[in-house]
């Protein structure tokens, strides 16, 4: 069970489950993506109760945004908690920008498209190269201070970069790259999180499909990232996974986003999801309650990651 009530020190509720929106109206990242596709994962979402939605500028380039503005009605948006981010600049975005009047208009941008009076919480998505941290926080407090903003986080920052961030104690919560099959935060971030009382939400936390158990041993070519050692050692681990699924009736998906859920030191998994059925899929995981033992052998299946 999750330790965080809010994120970090600001009033905005802890979701220990979300929804991951990059492929709702995320064009520019994936190939054949249709709008009545994302428009039917958000209703969906909101259907099942699943009261926080992680969103960028950068899928889609605002699409994203607006479809998540355009479906979410009134009484919804109350209970919904929703996340953006911004760095990248729309004249190029490949040009990352954190100075305080950048992140100041992206904030007004994102508020027009999500049609809300309020962003629940705005990282910075990337670091820019010249930009002093506690500078583009600060002025993100101000926004804070405005009700423009929630909660202040930061996303694929380095430990430096998140301790000049937070050199003034405003930081709420960092995102970044986070699965059992790609656990360095626990040694690079977390102790420092810990401490500070900064809550963490890991992306990627299926590893883009490969734990939901939907892939075989034949299938390591397409995951280059890993040695084939590597990729044995991970179906061996969902071996495990599958195995304590099926005392749930649950599936592998489902039984990786419980292990998570579970994780003292992560508010919220935010899975994403292709369509309807994977959403309706993953809400589930809300169901298994794993045990200690459960937890630890998961734990343990993937130690070497
Ligand atoms: N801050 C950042 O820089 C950053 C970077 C990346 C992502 N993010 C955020 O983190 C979220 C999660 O990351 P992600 O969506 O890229 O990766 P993910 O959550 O690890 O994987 C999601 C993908 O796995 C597949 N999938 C999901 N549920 C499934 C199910 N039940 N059965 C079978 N396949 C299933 C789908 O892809 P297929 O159908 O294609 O297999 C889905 O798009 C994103 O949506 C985004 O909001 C943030």
């Amino acid at each position: 069970m999750t330790e965080n009530k809010y994120y970090g020190h600001s009033l905005v509720p802890v979701q220990p489950l979300g929804l991951g929106t990059n492929k709702v109206g995320g064009h520019n990242l994936f190939p054949n993506l249709k709008d009545e596709d994302g428009v039917a994962v958000i209703k969906a979402a909101i259907a099942n109760d699943l009261d926080m939605l992680d969103t960028a500028y950068m899928y889609g380039l605002g699409r994203s945004e607006e479809i998540i503005g355009e479906t979410v009605g009134k009484k919804d948006r109350r209970k919904l908690v929703i996340a953006t981010k911004a760095a990248q600049t729309p004249a190029d975005p490949h040009v990352i920008d954190n100075s305080p009047a950048f992140l100041k208009q992206a904030v007004a941008d994102a508020l027009e498209r999500l049609q809300t009076k309020t962003i629940d919480i705005f990282y910075i998505h990337f670091p820019d190269q010249k930009t002093p941290k506690n500078q583009a926080v600060a002025a993100l407090d101000e926004l804070r201070q405005e009700g423009k903003v929630g909660a202040i986080g930061v996303s694929n920052f380095s430990l430096a970069q998140i301790r000049e961030a937070n050199l003034n104690g405003m930081l709420d919560v960092v995102e970044d790259n986070y699965s059992l099959v790609h656990r360095d935060a626990e040694r690079t971030l977390f102790p420092y999180l810990r401490e500070q009382g900064i809550s963490f939400v890991p992306y990627f936390p299926l590893a883009s499909g490969l734990l939901t158990g939907k892939y075989n041993r034949e299938d390591g070519a397409k995951f280059s990232q890993f040695s084939a050692a590597q990729f044995s050692q991970i179906m061996d681990g969902i071996d495990v996974v599958r195995g304590i699924a099926k005392q749930h009736d649950a599936t592998v998906a489902q039984t990786v986003l419980a292990w998570y859920i579970a994780n003292p030191d992560i508010a919220t998994v935010i899975p994403g999801a292709r369509n309807v059925q994977q959403l309706e899929q993953n809400v589930k995981a809300r169901d298994v309650q794993l045990s200690d033992d459960e937890y630890q052998q998961i734990d343990q299946a993937f130690s070497a990651f």
